[in-house]
């Protein structure tokens, strides 16, 4: 029996490199221009080729992450549709009560451990995160993109006030990306140091029956009748 189990299909590593990369190009390219008077800013926006090029980078990064975005988000739909996926970031009572038993946990209240299927509270929490925070960004930055056609429709107020969102929020998703997001994936105790898992697709048997128990054990039921046949 392989010490490995198969975690993550080739369209979710794909889809989680893309998100990587496209967040890290319009980081790159729009921290510098929020704190533009920081000589690590000027480094940044010179070394980009200029202002231009690096405003023109931004916006071509934005077009592509929203494309994704879209693509993921009707893709996910259609599967839930198909019947082809299940819904397994949906959040369910049983999440909150697992928060709660953890945190009970971790307070060294009790003894008791949730016991996790496919994604845990935490993934969860930072998947609908990610989504809800990718809607904002992308829908004040093509404010920002075309002001003046949004303005025949809407109040010229909407411009600033996507200008502050688009920023703040930007930094507030890059924070929880390099703390919680690198922490929980990354550097945590059973993670550390690298979690290689949504790179490779592949996830080490041990680790999948300590960290996602009910997801294992579903797995386990869906592969028996296919051994038993065979021991026949
Ligand atoms: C999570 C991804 C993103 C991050 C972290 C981010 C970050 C930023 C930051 C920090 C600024 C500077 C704001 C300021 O001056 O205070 C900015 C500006 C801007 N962003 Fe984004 N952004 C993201 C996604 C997008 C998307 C999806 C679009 C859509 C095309 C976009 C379009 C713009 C535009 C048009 C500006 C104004 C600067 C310019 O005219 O080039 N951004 N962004």
């Amino acid at each position: 029996m392989s010490d490995y189990v198969r975690r993550f299909t080739l369209r979710q590593i794909i889809q989680h490199f893309c998100v990587m990369v496209l967040f890290i190009l319009l980081a790159l390219t729009g921290f510098p221009q929020k704190f533009s008077e920081g000589d690590w800013a000027r480094w940044i926006i010179q070394t980009l080729g200029g202002i231009d090029q690096t405003r023109w980078l931004h916006r071509y990064s934005g077009i592509l992450f929203a494309a994704l975005v879209a693509v993921h988000i009707q893709s996910e739909i259609f599967r839930l549709v198909l019947r082809r996926a299940s819904p397994a970031m949906v959040p369910t009572g049983k999440d909150f009560q697992d928060a709660v038993k953890m945190l009970r946990y971790y307070l060294g209240l009790s003894d008791e451990q949730a016991r996790f299927g496919r994604y845990d509270y935490r993934q969860k929490f930072e998947y609908w995160g990610l989504v809800l925070g990718s809607v904002i960004m992308i829908a004040t930055g093509f404010i920002l993109y075309f002001p003046i056609a949004v303005t025949r429709f809407l109040p010229g107020e909407l411009i600033p006030v996507a200008k502050i969102a688009h920023s703040n929020e930007g930094l507030l998703a890059f924070l929880v990306v390099i703390t919680w997001h690198i922490f929980n994936a990354h550097l945590s105790p059973d993670s550390f140091p690298f979690d290689a898992s949504i790179f490779t697709g592949k996830i080490s048997r041990e680790k999948m029956e300590k960290e996602h128990p009910l997801e294992y054990e579903r797995m386990q039921e869906l592969t028996r009748p296919a051994e038993s046949s065979q021991d026949d």
